[in-house]
């Protein structure tokens, strides 16, 4: 691997709806990062890194931490669940990845409880209003943040955490909307203590400590969660997630703002999980065959993932919003392998070309794509060193794709282990 200049720190984000490889980037990228950090998001992540065919799926620990001189740091825009933490903590730990020591927490984190979990689920059970969210909670959760009664993690260490009242709020909802049993907020309360107690020793002060690394010029990585598409504000609305998926979403996620060089992370087809519309959406045999080679299926919830050709329209709003020149192309290997590849190059509504991506799923559900046809460029080399060895038509496709998107492809990904990955520079 040649990463060439390691910036002094880099954003990575998805630009798509989410599972676009980020966790494989920043593991690798992270050989040659001190400091990885989380600023957004939850454990409805799920960040994948194959390393020698041992595979890791990360949800709330950043992916840079099966390097072991990284130091891994979870700023307070992450919504915490702290059994899920602890959880992921230990199944490293017997896998042989010690974080002790080498892991910061925020103490502003604002806590996924039980309760959250039983929102989310009953809501999710009802047609009306159903996302497909990943039942993690992170949904009610951030309502609680916005609506200003969030429990944050160092308020229950400092005892000052009133619990009851968010449950209180949760119980009006599971028992009047829902029919749902109520959540039981003394056993929430005790459980939550104990578990911030397990928590306490990785508890940080996050922006001190990644502006003293700044300060001495050590690289740091900020590791987006989700994608662009799933972002509250600018994506599919309402079939999005409940965060901002943006670099700029870093600044408050930490609580220093790090002005990252932007890295976006982009799979050569797309994908998405849960509801909400795919413009590009792929049917039939096709579908089958890349949901197959591409294992399409939810790093967090196992689910199915519907596939889609790429989306240029979408991939602009997303370098947009991300003030994004710079892209990580991921998945060659497996698109490729079709014998003709489609792009969608705009989108029309009403019969009218859109100027742009409309963040809104409604009007999204009636886009009608307008395509072109590459041809595919069959299997990969086993092991590609240098970008010159890709096959002349796949690197046809990454140039069309630059000439469309306007950015950049700095990085290509041919497979999912952490070797197979280059850097065109
Ligand atoms: P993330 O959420 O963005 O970190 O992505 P996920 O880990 O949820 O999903 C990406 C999946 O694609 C994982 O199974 C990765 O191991 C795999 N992957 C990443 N890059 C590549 C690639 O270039 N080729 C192939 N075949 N698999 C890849
Ligand atoms: P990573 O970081 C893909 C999707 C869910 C659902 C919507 C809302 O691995 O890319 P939520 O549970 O957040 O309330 O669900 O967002 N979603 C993701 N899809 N990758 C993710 O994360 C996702 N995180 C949430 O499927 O459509
Ligand atoms: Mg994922």
């Amino acid at each position: 691997m040649s990463p060439g200049k390691a910036a002094a720190c880099r954003a990575l984000v998805g630009l798509q709806w989410g599972d676009e490889g980020k966790g494989k980037l920043i593991d690798w990228l992270a050989a040659e990062a001190r400091h990885v950090a989380r600023f957004q998001g939850g454990h409805n992540a799920g960040h994948t890194v194959v390393v020698e065919g041992r595979k890791f799926v990360l949800h709330l620990l950043p992916s840079g931490v099966i390097n072991e001189g990284c130091r891994c740091y979870i700023g307070q825009g992450v919504a915490l669940d702290l059994a899920a933490l602890l959880e992921e903590i230990e199944i490293l730990r017997q896998g042989g990845v010690d974080c002790a020591g080498r892991l910061a927490v925020s103490p502003h984190c604002a806590l996924v409880m039980p309760h959250h979990v039983q929102l989310d689920a009953a809501r999710e059970q009802q047609a009306a209003g159903k996302i497909g969210t990943t039942l993690r909670g992170i949904g009610p959760a951030q309502e609680d943040r916005a609506a200003r009664c969030a429990v944050r993690l160092g308020d229950v260490l400092a005892g000052a955490a009133r619990i009851e009242a968010s449950v209180a709020k949760a119980n009006c909802q599971l028992a009047g909307l829902h029919g749902a049993p109520a959540a039981d907020a003394a056993a929430i309360a005790a459980e939550i203590a104990k578990l911030a107690e397990q928590v306490k020793p990785y508890v940080a002060d996050v922006p001190a400590e990644l502006e003293a690394a700044a300060g001495r010029g050590e690289a740091i990585l900020l590791e987006g969660a989700q994608g662009a598409l799933l972002d509250i504000e600018q994506g599919s609305y309402p079939f999005v997630t409940s965060s901002s998926c943006l670099a700029s979403g870093s600044a408050p996620g930490l609580g220093i703002d790090l002005r990252p060089e932007v890295i976006g992370v982009a799979k050569a087809y797309v994908t998405r999980v849960g509801m909400g519309a795919l413009p590009t959406r792929i049917e039939g045999k096709e579908a089958e065959f890349l949901v197959e080679q591409g294992a399409e299926f939810g790093a967090t919830t196992s689910r199915r993932r519907d596939v889609g050709w790429l989306d240029i329209p979408a991939l602009r709003h997303a370098l947009r919003l991300n003030a994004c020149g710079s892209i990580a192309l991921t998945k060659l290997d497996v698109l490729g392998l079709l014998e003709r590849v489609k792009v969608c190059v705009a989108y029309r509504l009403d019969g009218e070309r859109l100027a742009s991506w409309p963040p809104s799923d409604r009007m999204l559900q009636r886009c009608e794509p307008e395509w072109i046809e590459l041809p595919g460029w069959g299997a990969l080399p086993d092991k590609v060193e240098a970008y010159d060895e890709l096959p002349a038509a796949c690197r046809d496709y990454v140039a069309k794709i630059e000439e469309l998107a306007g950015a950049r492809v700095e990085i290509v990904s041919c497979g999912p282990e952490r070797g197979a990955t280059l850097w065109r520079t």
